[in-house]
């Protein structure tokens, strides 16, 4: 850690809320699969915002994007029409191949948002009782941190003293098709949430077929079936969505991060007619929600994902990248697992209580940055554009780390 840094530390550590625990680096530029710090160092981005720079840091056409909008229009508001949000709508429909979207922000709104939608379907087309809707999820989910989220949370830093919580949610174990197509054809039960892997948890990828399950069981007891795709989607899993592994179809699909290639918060929930048509005017809305210069940015944000068949190099390379994090020759490496270039390992403890935490301040003094999470897992998830020279330096750089611990 270089000691000029420490006024920056020092600085988020006096006058911002403590919410976030983060590696000590402070960084100043960003291009590609790099960032730098403000003494210059440069590292490559295993992280890439949570997945939200999946395109690679400021991206030269989604960038030119959001400077062309900058100058012309931002923000209308929802009040009056504008002559980008409508073209966005049918470009992003098409994309994913639904009927409508409904713009939102963060991540955690379009989650707040097709929970909405979902309840509401469930009562004027499903005809459940008046507030007797369930929705179901699964035990180690991430959806964000809103009350509304927090309440079906089995984390004990999100949920600890925020109560009391928002009923209507069943939990039932992840990655156990029994407990949740059983939960599917309970009473009173709208829809179902899951992330196809879960990112936060630990990138853990269930077993082959279970989102079909699901997609089964939501077909038979006419719920609906909701994937958040917040981190998974957009190229990241080596599939444009990581439904895709599997050749479902969610009813309502949730979408952020990467849909701005991390320039701006630009969230979407995508739905049919059938779901979205529930929705009328004043019900529910985002002052920023489908603004002009979000609709610019996303647009060519998505273009670069298939223009630069990013998709297809998180699927090559992520193989080689796994193989290569398999082969590392230390017992230390638990586990290994991930699809794309989402990837993960599980550390041991070792020396003196050390954990995943010191593993990744020693990549960061190699050139290069993970981030923890939980306490034994090290995410890896490189920006899309990532090519197999520079996988191979990593993976040499993550490999000579390990096996150079304490
Ligand atoms: C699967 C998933 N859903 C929702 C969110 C929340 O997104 P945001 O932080 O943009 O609100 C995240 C954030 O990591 C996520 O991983």
């Amino acid at each position: 850690m270089i000691e000029t840094q420490n006024k920056f530390i020092e600085l988020e550590h006096q006058y911002g809320a403590h919410n976030y625990h983060p590696l000590p680096v402070v960084l100043s530029r960003g291009e590609g699969v790099f960032v730098w710090d403000t003494e210059g160092k440069r590292y490559y981005d295993f992280l890439s915002a949570y997945s939200a720079v999946n395109q690679g840091h400021c991206h030269p056409k989604i960038i030119q994007a959001l400077n062309d909008q900058a100058g012309q229009l931002t923000l209308t508001s929802r009040a009056f029409y504008n002559d980008k949000l409508g073209e966005y709508e049918q470009f992003i429909t098409n994309y994913f191949g639904y009927d409508k979207v409904l713009p939102m922000n963060t991540g955690v709104e379009a989650v707040e948002t097709a929970l909405k939608l979902c309840r509401k379907w469930s009562y004027v087309k499903k005809g459940i009782p008046e507030n007797q809707a369930q929705i179901v999820v699964v035990h180690g989910n991430f959806h964000g941190r809103t009350l509304g989220v927090i309440s079906f949370s089995d984390d004990d830093d999100s949920r600890g003293d925020f109560g009391p919580y928002l009923p209507g949610f069943k939990v039932v174990p992840y990655n156990d098709m029994e407990a949740i197509t059983n939960a599917i054809a309970g009473e009173h039960v709208a829809g179902v949430m899951v992330e196809p892997i879960q990112g936060e948890a630990g990138v853990i990828v269930p077993q082959d077929g279970y989102l079909k399950a699901i997609r089964a069981a939501c077909d038979e007891h006419n719920v609906a079936f909701i994937a958040d795709e917040v981190q998974t989607g957009i190229g990241r899993t080596g599939r444009i969505l990581a439904c895709d592994h599997e050749d479902v179809r969610p009813d309502i699909l949730i979408l952020g991060k990467a849909l701005s290639g991390g320039v701006l918060p630009v969230s979407a929930v995508l739905a049919d007619d059938e779901f979205m048509m529930c929705i009328e005017p004043g019900q529910h809305g985002s002052t920023f929600g489908g603004n002009p210069l979000a609709c610019a940015v996303a647009t060519a944000a998505l273009e670069v994902i298939k223009d630069e068949q990013l998709a297809e190099n998180a699927e090559t390379l992520g193989q080689v990248f796994r193989k290569r994090l398999a082969a590392i020759d230390s017992d230390l490496v638990t586990a290994v697992r991930g699809k794309g270039l989402l990837n993960a390992i599980d550390i041991k403890p070792y020396g003196d209580g050390k954990t995943a935490w010191d593993v990744c301040l020693k990549l960061r003094d190699s050139g290069l940055l993970a981030k923890q999470t939980h306490t034994h897992t090290i995410r890896f998830a490189p920006p899309l554009v990532i090519n197999g020279e520079q996988i191979q330096e990593c993976a040499n750089i993550i490999e000579q780390t390990i096996l150079n611990l304490d």
